[in-house]
Order: C-alpha cells, then structure tokens, then sequence
C-alpha cells in the first residue's frame, strides 16, 4: 500500500503548458489512495480545464479565496493537507511563495499550512536559470521546501534545454517519499547502482543470461535520486532516470570496469546486479552452426564484482550486495557478506511467489557487518529501496 493512502493532498496547479501533466498526477495520486483537493489558478485555465479535475480528483476543483459556501477556503485546505503538491509551478508562483505574497487561493493556501510542500517547476530554460528564479528556488529550499528538478528536453515552442516539467511518476515519487519522511537524506552523495542481468556472448547471436530485470536496483537508483544523490547507474537493462548518470554495459567484465571507475569516488555503491558467475571461455565470432553437432562449451569464472570492491573499499565507502538465494536466506547471505567484505548486504529469496525476479514486489532481510537485522515485509521495490537506501545512508560517517 502506499504512503499516500488516505492522505490529503492539495494538488496546486498554475498556468503552464505542462498543466496536462498534472491531470496524469492527479489519476495517479488518486489511484495510490490520496485523497486530492484540486486548487486551479485563474491562468491554469488558458492550458487544461477545471472539470478534467472535477472528475478524477477526490472534492470539487477550487480556484477563489471568495466562496459562498466557505468564507476562508484557504485556511481549511492549508491546516487540513498533509501535503501540497503544486505542478507545475511557474517563475510567478515560485516568486509569490517566496515574498509570501498571497494573491490567489493557490499562494494564500501556500502560507496557510504546515504540511511539507512538494514545487514541481516548468519553464523555458532562460527562465529557469534567470538569477532571480534560481534565488526565489534557493530560498524555498532553504525553508524546507521539496523541489522536483525539471527535466532537459523538448520544452514548449520545441526548444529543447533545462526547464521541462519532471514526469508525472517523479513527482509523485518525490511526494512519497517525502511523507515517507526521507526528505533529501542524500544530498551531497554519489551513489554508485547496479542494475540488471549480464549477458555473456557464447557467439553474435546467443548469451549465458539470467532473469533479472533490473527493478529493484533501479528502483534504488530512483529513491536516491529523489533524496537527492548524485547518482550513476551501471546497468544491463534501459534506464529511464531523468537525472542519473546511465552507464549501459552487456558483459561482467564490462560491468567490473565501468562500477570500479565509478566507485572510486562514490559514498555508496550498490551491487544489485545479477551478475554471471561463469562465462563462456571462447565466443565463436561466427553464429555456431546446427549441422555441426551439439557444442561443448567450456566456462570460466568472471571476476566477482563486489569482493573487488570490498578488497579496495575507502573507509568512508559504504558497500552493499544482494544476496539472491532460494535456500538457507539468511545464513548464506551473512557468510556473503563476510567472504565479500561489504557493509550491508540485502538477501532476497528469489524463489518465494511474489519475490525477486520480474516481480514489483520484494520482501528482504538486511544485515549489516554491525549485526544489524531489518525485515522488509512484502512490499514494492521501491519500499524496498529506500529502506535498502536507509540502511546505507546511515552508516555514511559525516564529511
Ligand atoms: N556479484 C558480483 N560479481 C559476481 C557475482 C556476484 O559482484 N561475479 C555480486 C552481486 O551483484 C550481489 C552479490 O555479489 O551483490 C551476491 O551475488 P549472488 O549471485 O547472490 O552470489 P554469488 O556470490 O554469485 O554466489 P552464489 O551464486 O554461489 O550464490
């Protein structure tokens, strides 16, 4: 279940070419159980309507500080939200939130609450980096303000460049995890990932493979960067990470060169790959042929990633690897986590039903080289995630 169930959420929306986005916001916030009070701007109306709200959101769309029916709709919406979320959010809200200026329903609602408050901003690249914008974000931040970076892309008019309105699925992230309470914890981290299955070549066309998709190592990679991280992902699979920094690689030898180049400067680094431990010795550089007979194919062992790291792990580096088991979960991960020298270690029986492999759930056992013991109960991934990310930003000793 997620954090936004039964949660009011005050959804602001401003008058932006991306106020269609909001409406795919709207449907999602609602569909994870929130409970959205729509607030409309007067210009938001010139780019979506006020009954696309009225239909999906959970009351009727508001837009007047003068209602008949409520003479101070801005104070019940501001102390009754356990969250507000304006997407998008333009230079002029940015500017009145900072001043305080609280000219509409939207901003007055802004200065009337004590709930965390989650900006997603869009606008045209110039106005983005616009000194007087990039002070107005500095300060929101400084107040504890959470701000959902905008994307580089094709904005309105088809430039392209900064300022375009981070996904629907990010900004309800962002909101997650801020009621979740994490905040932006990673700040001023580089987190190193690892994602997917690795292929290794028996010839052009066919691999040694596994069944790993990926999921939960990108799902980590997606928690820290909404808490704030640096992140690179090292992965197999496509990555859609508006933010990280994305490495594609296919082989273990391909992943062992490009996670130890990135590690050398990481606080963190996450081996959630499932990485083959055996490939073929040769690969045949033409397509092996039917007609000559069943081959045999010899193997030969791949560099275990994580040990490598572990043997050249900083002090202030903090190192964690899955253990993936279908027997005996916690005792074969605790002996992984000594024979690997990592810091935590997050075993995943990869054979219960809704666990491991392809699946959007998880539930793990986290141990720590300290001892420690957590349980992840059946959960999403990205529950998972950021407990995995918990777990490990604590015991990044202070700069
Ligand atoms: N790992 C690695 N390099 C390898 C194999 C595994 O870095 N060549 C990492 C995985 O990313 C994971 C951890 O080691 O973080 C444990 O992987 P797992 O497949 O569970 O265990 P193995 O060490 O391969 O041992 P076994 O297959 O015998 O269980």
């Amino acid at each position: 279940m997620s954090v936004l169930a039964g949660k009011r959420v005050v959804l602001g929306v401003t008058g932006g070419i991306a106020a269609y986005k909001a409406v795919d916001v709207c449907r999602r916030l609602v569909d994870a159980g929130a409970h959205v009070a729509p607030v409309l701007t007067k210009g938001s109306l010139h780019f979506i309507g006020k009954t696309t709200f009225d239909a999906l959101a959970s009351e009727t769309t508001q837009m007047s500080l003068w209602t008949e029916e409520s003479p101070i709709p801005h104070t019940r919406l501001g102390q009754t939200a356990d969250l507000i979320i304006v997407c998008p959010a333009t230079a002029r809200l940015l500017s009145d939130y900072r001043t305080g200026r609280s000219a509409d329903l939207l901003t007055a609602t802004l200065i009337a609450t004590r709930a965390p408050v989650v900006v997603a901003p869009a606008m045209h690249t110039e106005m983005w980096e616009h000194p007087a914008v990039q002070d107005n974000i500095a300060v929101l931040v400084e107040r504890g303000v959470h701000i959902v970076p905008p994307e580089e892309g094709r904005l309105a008019g088809g430039d392209i460049g900064k300022g375009r309105l981070a996904q629907p699925a990010t900004v309800v992230d962002y909101a997650e995890s801020v009621l979740r309470g994490h905040g932006r914890d990673a700040a001023g981290l580089h987190v190193v990932v690892s994602a997917g299955g690795t292929r290794e070549p028996i010839d052009p066309v066919r691999f040694l493979g596994n069944r790993s998709t990926g999921k939960q190592g990108l799902a980590i990679a997606r928690a820290a960067l909404t808490r704030g991280a640096a992140v690179t992902v090292v992965a197999t699979v496509p990555v859609d990470l508006p933010g990280a920094t994305v490495v594609p690689v296919a082989t273990a030898a391909e992943m062992h060169d490009a996670v130890l180049a990135a590690a050398t400067d990481a606080d963190i680094v996450v081996m959630a790959a499932a990485v083959a431990d055996f490939r073929p010795a040769t690969v045949g550089d033409q397509k092996l042929k039917k007609r000559d007979g069943t081959p045999d194919i010899a193997l030969e062992p791949t560099a275990d990633i994580l040990a490598a790291l572990g043997q050249i792990k900083p002090s202030d580096q903090v190192l964690v690897g899955f253990a993936a088991e279908t027997t005996d979960l916690r005792a074969n991960a605790a002996a992984k986590l000594q024979a690997k020298n990592a810091d935590l270690i997050v075993a995943n029986d990869v054979a219960g039903a809704k666990t491991g492999f392809g699946h959007d759930t998880n539930a793990v056992v986290i141990l720590g080289a300290d001892g420690s013991d957590e349980s992840v109960s059946l959960t999403s991934k990205r529950e998972v995630a950021d407990a995995v990310l918990s777990a490990a930003v604590r015991r990044v000793p202070p700069a």
